[in-house]
């Protein structure tokens, strides 16, 4: 495994690559990387970076969103086959019919869409912003919000107005149930529960703290608290753990394991920067058509961040 380190820091020297890692990554991908963090916080970095080459170690939206937001850039997905469960293409054709029996309405749009989506959408969230992208849109237009519900649920009960939800989600959070919440209390009593926003609504009333990847690494860091329980992708406790070493963290429940966030691997991470390939590359024109999309985005502030290894 050293060795192979040793050739991916070469190998990123070389290319003058950064490694951004999604923190639901397998731990050995997350160790190497530049930067960790939440859908939110990486496209920032991806943004910003003057790095010639992004290394993304997440899933294929998540690229996209790098190379619509940095064109100039090469944009890397080791893992090529690394999908999303709740991104299908169609969406795009239910957001296109919304949007022309509506055509004042608005469109929110997850970073967990296809490019052609963003290109559709006014405005772009991430579950670290999307009350305050909602909160930001003017309260007299109707705002129809794709793809997640729950997201959508949760972004409703924060801002008080009604949205037009695609009944979308993600079906790793979805897959967490009360009865799973409640053993984790019963075998950890006292310990807070960390929520996703991508959970249930009728889970998510059991949690203490609801907030994204990053949301919740800040908020156990900052907690008084000393043991807690997470409801998110398990990829989550690494970061926990390298961030509050003295503090007790337990998974909520084994089922939320996202495969596609496991496909990556440090062969495929020194294979990418060796052959530079597998490349994410947006057609230019929907790219000029979901950028807006995503800089508003940005523009608003959620509580997300990265840290930087
Ligand atoms: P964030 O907490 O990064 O927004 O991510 C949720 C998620 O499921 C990404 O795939
Ligand atoms: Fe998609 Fe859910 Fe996996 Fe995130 S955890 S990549 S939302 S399937």
């Amino acid at each position: 495994m050293e060795d192979i380190i040793e050739e991916i820091m070469e190998l990123k020297r070389q290319r003058k690559a950064v490694i951004l890692a999604h923190v639901y990554q397998p731990e050995e991908i997350q160790e190497i990387a530049d930067f960790t963090g939440d859908s939110f916080g990486l496209s920032q970095q991806a943004a910003a970076t003057d790095a010639e080459v992004i290394v993304f170690c997440g899933v294929r939206f998540m690229a996209e969103t790098a190379n619509i937001l940095s064109p100039d850039k090469i944009t890397l997905l080791p893992a090529v086959d690394a999908g999303c469960q709740m991104f299908t293409d169609a969406i795009t054709g239910e957001v296109r019919r919304a949007k022309a029996e509506r055509p004042e309405a608005l469109v929110v749009s997850y970073v967990n869409t296809p490019a052609a989506v963003k290109a559709m959408s006014d405005i772009c969230c991430t579950s670290s912003n999307a009350a305050a992208v909602v909160a930001s849109l003017p309260r007299e237009q109707e705002v129809i919000f794709v793809p997640d519900a729950n997201l959508g649920f949760w972004a409703e009960e924060q801002c008080g107005r009604e949205l037009l939800k695609w009944q979308g989600g993600c079906p790793i959070h979805g897959r967490l149930t009360v009865e799973d919440v409640r053993r984790a209390r019963a075998e950890h009593p006292g310990a807070l529960v960390l929520m996703h926003p991508e959970c249930r609504p009728e889970v998510r009333e059991l949690a203490d703290y609801i907030g994204s990847t990053t949301g919740i690494v800040n908020f156990a860091q900052k907690s008084q608290a000393e043991e807690f329980i997470i409801a998110t992708e398990e990829g989550v406790m690494y970061e926990l753990t390298e961030r509050c070493p003295s503090k007790k963290f337990h998974l909520a429940s084994r089922k939320l394991l996202c495969v596609n966030m496991k496909k990556t691997s440090l062969e495929k991470v020194r294979d990418a920067l060796k052959n530079m390939e597998p490349r994410v590359v947006v057609p230019e024109e929907i790219r000029l058509k979901s950028v807006a999309a995503l800089e508003k985005m940005l523009a608003v502030k959620g509580e997300a961040a990265c840290s930087a290894i």
